[in-house]
């Protein structure tokens, strides 16, 4: 008898669960749908074929200039507003600014990601709206805030589809990046596909990605918070290897860490899609304001710490007899003082 029922309760059950999967099924499947038709739905790109302006990569001088340019991804809702900046052949401007300042779009305005409606950005006097988008692209080089790798091996992650690059080219990118040692440690070298397995760790996929770049040697070159993920001193090398590379060169650099920016020919300071302040560091310091904030905070970080540093020195000789036995504890203290010291 209670076998009976228990079977019943089953087939009862069963066809309930079924139903419920095809339920699940149908919403996927809808969403799907609207992915699709939002795909085909998108406005085609304008046709670029009567445009034959072009500037040679080998030729073009990189004077960079923003007019007045206004741009918002919502229309109703403006992330940049009228900011103009000119930065001339071979400078190295840095943007700096708080999350959300609008930094990121103003990269992709520059290389023709979105359309200004009326406004220009003009590259040794011609409008980047007059330029095919390939041409563009062609003349910028940018390491993006999120890494970009295929699956593929390390050499072709880096040498990305660029003709002619030898070996050579490629070990000294790698080298001044400081990967060169690390990537030859890995069993198959150069030749380690990168795939789940064979994982890299953040920074050094952010390092990679700048190899890439170094390969690629455009004439323009844009970093946009490349180093995030690194520690400070690694990227102070990285940041010293395209200090040289750029040299006579327009270089964009956007950095939180300021510390890296410092030696900037320009430094645009942006806040709610504008330029508060413009001038280099000693320039921006002494005028006191928005920049000599943000710099002196990341001081303020490093003072704090180092007065709970102090802190913890003073007490730890005392505590230590306490907790002699307690390898644990001194060890927290001891990885305090290695990160001081490589932060200093
Ligand atoms: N694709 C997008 N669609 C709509 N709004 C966007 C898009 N990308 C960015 N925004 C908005 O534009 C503003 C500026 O974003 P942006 O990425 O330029 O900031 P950012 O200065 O680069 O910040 P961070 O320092 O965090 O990288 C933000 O308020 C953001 O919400
Ligand atoms: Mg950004």
């Amino acid at each position: 008898m209670i076998v009976a029922f228990i079977l019943y309760v089953r087939l009862f059950t069963n066809p309930l669960s079924q139903i419920v999967q095809a339920a699940t099924s149908l919403q996927s499947a809808a969403a799907a749908g609207q992915r699709v038709f939002e795909f085909l739905e998108e406005d085609e790109l304008s046709d670029e074929a009567g445009k034959s302006v072009a500037l040679r990569p080998d030729t073009v001088c990189d004077n960079v200039e923003f007019c007045h340019v206004s741009f918002g991804y919502n229309p109703s809702k403006l992330v940049i507003r009228d900011f103009s900046a000119y930065a001339k052949a071979g400078q190295k401007v840095a943007i700096v600014g708080p999350t959300g300042a609008g930094k990121t779009t103003l990269v992709n305005l520059l290389m023709r990601f979105y359309e200004l409606n009326g406004d220009e950005i003009r590259i040794d006097g011609v409008s980047i709206a007059d330029m095919p988008r390939e041409a563009v692209h062609d003349l910028f080089c940018m390491v993006f805030q999120d890494t970009w790798l295929f699956e593929d091996t390390i050499r072709e992650n880096i040498v990305y589809g660029k003709e002619g690059v030898t070996d050579e080219q490629v070990f000294a990118a790698c080298r001044a990046v400081g990967l060169d040692h690390f990537i030859r440690t890995l069993p198959e070298g150069y030749h380690t596909i990168l795939n789940d397995r064979a994982n890299l760790s953040a920074g050094q996929k952010q390092l990679l990605t700048i190899a890439r770049a170094m390969i690629e040697n455009a004439s323009l070159l844009i970093l946009d918070e490349a180093t995030s993920s690194v520690d400070a001193r690694t990227e102070a090398l990285v940041q010293a290897a395209m200090d040289r590379l750029t040299k006579g060169r327009t270089f964009f650099v956007i950095a939180h860490r300021l510390s890296t920016i410092k030696n900037a020919d320009l430094i645009l300071v942006m806040k709610d899609g504008d330029i508060i302040e413009n001038g280099n560091h000693e320039e921006l310091l002494s005028k006191n304001g928005f920049y000599a904030q943000l710099y002196n905070s990341q001081f303020d970080i490093v003072f704090n710490f180092l007065y709970f540093q102090s802190l913890i020195s003073a007490y730890a000789v005392s505590i230590e007899s306490l907790f002699r036995r307690n390898g644990v504890f001194i060890l927290v203290i001891l990885s305090n003082v290695e990160l001081y010291n490589a932060s200093g």
